[in-house]
């Protein structure tokens, strides 16, 4: 019996209505238009993937194979399991234009407990996905600094390895080149070391006061980094198209299937962030329309940039010497184009820098959603008096990855970053499904085409590449499943205990007007 009411409870769902309803209460101020969010779905997927990972999807990392200029093939893999996805993101979007992205559309199909589980895995794609780009980002902007070796003094530009890398990087590093730990990084009370990333802490902590003084002032911030961004993009294609050397694209596919796959699966982080267009309904001035042009816009802009990106790059560098932590600005050495090696850099810490910025707001807006429905204390959302944005959690959620840098990799959490995005995007074709059947008539002002068809592949492209890559990625198969049970504890601890008192006060309050009438 007791078991029947928690699981009945657990699987308690929120009427679309009733998340419109309370979405229209909203204090938060509707300013973005299709242009702001198409910027902010090209600012959020240009970034790391296709400045930084492509390197090891081409040439493979510690516990995969390489993809070689396959990695094309890669790609498209890639961006089928996103586009199917994306239509249905757009329909539920669309349908329910409320802040909370997948979280929500899933406490309308799944019930809270899943809505719970869904809004902590996205906690993963955005929060700790914000730790590879903040990684990646330093490294940018220690070439960066290279590029003024004439200018700056030798101290700025080979500042210590320690204060530029997280300690479990030191220490792997000091083991490969055979160094004393002590001889490279301080040591507290001669017992614990020292290592921060701290150009990465520093990014981080600018956005997030930028964030904290509004929304319509960041996406104008990123719409400039998107500019330059793309610009740089656009400019390698153009100066790399003409030192393409076809042989350099032969073995096409050195490691066959495997190596296609396993750069199928790496390469999915380029194209993670559209969906964080949706988080960002309630402050939309048309959701209805604006966010499917924007979700599907955004992604056939990127997937055509991208396979030129690719081409190019394994066009003019051979196999093997491609470089893994800057492949594009390295690429521009090879070819002998020095300073827009450098140029590129910038490009790079633009689309990196913009990439942060909306994939914090992107956190902020779910933990709003989630501590709107209790799962999270009602203290967390408060709003700012002056921005009018949730300046405790967008702090709450800045600290956590300026934390989180002090111990995690590139790798590790660009990996759990993509096991946590896939499983959401095939519970949103799921949640398609269930609609369909459950609430047939509620308009839909966008349909996925060819119905269930097209969910049930979006199902089975994210699922397939995910399990696949579960092989060979021993570390981050492991601490995925971690993660999700300490979401069923907090869950168990918190969430679940919340839920039943908020209906306990409803209750209460339903009961008292009507006792009083009678009274009278
Ligand atoms: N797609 C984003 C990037 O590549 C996450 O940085």
């Amino acid at each position: 019996m007791e078991f029947k009411n928690i699981l009945s409870n657990a699987l308690k769902k929120k009427s679309p209505d009733e998340l419109i309803a309370v979405s229209k209460k909203s204090e938060l101020k509707k300013t973005l238009n299709v242009f702001d969010l198409i910027v902010l779905g090209i600012g959020a997927v240009v970034g790391t993937g296709i400045f930084t990972i492509i390197g090891s999807a081409i040439q493979g990392g510690p516990e995969s194979v390489g993809a070689g200029p396959a990695i094309v093939i890669s790609m498209i893999l890639a961006v089928i399991a996103c586009v199917f996805s994306a239509l249905c993101y757009s329909e539920i979007a669309a349908m329910i234009p409320v802040a909370g992205s997948a979280y929500t559309y899933t406490y309308a199909t799944m019930g809270e407990f899943m809505a719970w589980m869904v809004g902590w895995i996205l906690m993963l794609e955005y929060a700790i996905g914000n730790i590879t780009v903040a990684c990646a980002w330093t490294g940018y902007f220690v070439q960066f600094l290279k590029g003024f070796k004439h200018i700056l003094p030798d101290f700025v530009i080979n500042f210590p390895l320690w204060l530029r890398a997280d300690y479990r990087f030191m220490f792997a590093y000091c083991d490969k080149y055979g160094l004393d730990p002590h001889s490279q990084m301080p040591y507290m009370f001669d017992k614990i070391p020292f290592a921060i990333n701290l150009p990465a802490m520093v990014i981080v902590l600018l956005l997030t006061i930028l964030l904290v003084k509004g929304v319509k002032e960041s996406t104008r911030f990123a719409s400039i980094m998107v500019g330059v961004n793309m610009f740089m993009i656009i400019s390698f294609i153009v100066v790399g198209s003409f030192y393409v050397k076809p042989e350099n694209w032969a073995p096409f596919a050195p490691n066959g299937f495997e190596g296609i796959f396993m750069g199928a699966f790496l390469i999915f982080f380029a194209y993670i962030g559209f969906d964080a267009i949706s988080t960002t309904a309630e402050e939309t001035e048309n959701p209805q329309r604006d966010l499917p042009i924007a979700i599907l816009g955004t992604l056939v802009i990127c997937t055509v940039l991208y396979i030129c990106v690719a081409l190019v790059l394994t066009g003019n560098v051979p196999l093997g010497h491609i470089d893994i932590q800057a492949p594009i600005a390295h690429a521009m050495r090879a070819i002998g184009k020095d300073w827009f090696a450098g140029l590129i850099s910038i490009g790079a810490l633009c689309a990196l820098t913009s990439v942060i910025l909306i994939y914090q707001l992107g956190t902020t807006r779910i933990l709003y959603a989630m501590s709107r429905d209790r799962f999270l204390p009602k203290s967390l959302r408060l709003i700012h008096k002056k921005y009018r944005t949730p300046h405790v959690l967008t702090w709450i959620s800045g600290v956590i990855v300026i934390l989180c840098t002090f111990f995690m990799d590139l790798s590790i959490s660009a990996e759990l970053c993509n096991f946590g995005t896939f499983t959401s995007f095939i519970i949103i074709c799921i949640a398609v499904l269930i609609l369909r059947k459950t609430d047939p008539d509620r308009p839909r002002p966008f349909k996925v085409p060819l119905s269930p068809l097209f969910p049930i592949l979006g199902i089975l492209t994210c699922g397939g590449l995910m399990v696949y890559s579960m092989k060979f990625l021993t570390t981050s198969s492991l601490y995925f499943p971690l993660w999700l049970l300490i979401g069923v504890a907090i869950y168990a601890g918190y969430g679940y205990k919340q839920k039943r008192l908020e209906e306990k006060l409803k209750c209460q309050r339903r009961v008292k007007p009507k006792v009083e009438l009678e009274a009278k």
